[in-house]
């Protein structure tokens, strides 16, 4: 059981869910497990940060995934409101460049604060990302801004599982990646294209593993949640 706990902090619940009811539901029903949650944009739209004070009174880490991406002024000041809430880790895009990442990283720190980046969107395909005028491969691509954002003193990246391998190579071995489509065996992969399971996304060299509906769409979610590592 302890070790299930144990394996549950590297696990991220989604919250894709459409109302607040039922993103209070799903962590009540989720709380005590170890594992954090992440909260997006719907939820972010429809609530703000007041869910974020609820979460953590039930003892959850927060990942708010707003993805920012825009001049380095707006995305410090933006991040100062951010860091004051409950939040543990947020985002930003790596495109938004050098500066505007150096100075998010800056501000989270000094509000001990995790800061990740969003290297490719992985509903990019080869031929979209070339067409933003983009040379090389996603891979390319995905390390190219890895290696940015770590310049930059990000203290990780989002990435597909199976970028993970090259990222550690090349980032170390404290580089967080945070990585999505992870899929244990048992379950649909839905829209997911390129899945991995949560042991095997472990031993890809993930730190924290993102799942969602596996979970969120499960009859029982605690016990969805405990069985990732069956
Ligand atoms: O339900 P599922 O496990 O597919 O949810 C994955 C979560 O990870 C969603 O919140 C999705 O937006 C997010 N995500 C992703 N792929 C990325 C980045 C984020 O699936 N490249």
């Amino acid at each position: 059981m302890e070790d299930t706990v144990k394996l549950n902090e590297r696990i991220i619940v989604a919250l894709d869910v459409d109302s607040r009811e039922k993103a209070v539901q799903l962590a009540r029903e989720l709380a005590g497990s170890g594992c954090w949650l992440k909260l997006g944009l719907e939820l972010y739209a429809l609530s703000g940060l007041s869910l974020i004070d609820e979460f953590k009174k039930l003892g959850f880490n927060i990942f708010l995934d707003l993805k920012l991406h825009d001049i380095p002024t707006t995305v410090e000041k933006t991040l100062r409101v951010l860091v004051s809430s409950g939040v543990d880790m947020v985002n930003v895009h790596c495109s938004g460049g050098y500066e505007m990442m150096a100075r998010a990283a800056e501000v989270c720190h000094r509000a001990d604060k995790t800061i990740i980046g969003v290297t490719v969107l992985t509903s990019m395909g080869q031929q979209e990302i070339a067409s933003l005028g983009v040379q090389g491969s996603t891979e390319q691509q995905v390390l190219k801004l890895g290696k940015l954002a770590q310049k930059a003193s990000l203290d990780g990246v989002v990435a597909s599982a199976q970028e993970a391998p090259i990222l550690r190579q090349e980032c170390g071995s404290e580089f967080l990646l945070v990585t999505p489509g992870i899929r244990p065996a048992w379950s649909e992969k839905n829209d997911q294209v390129r899945v991995l399971t949560p042991k095997k996304a472990l031993e890809s060299g993930s730190s924290y593993l993102v799942v969602g509906r596996p979970i969120t769409m499960a009859e029982n979610p605690r016990e969805a949640l405990n069985m990732l590592w069956d």
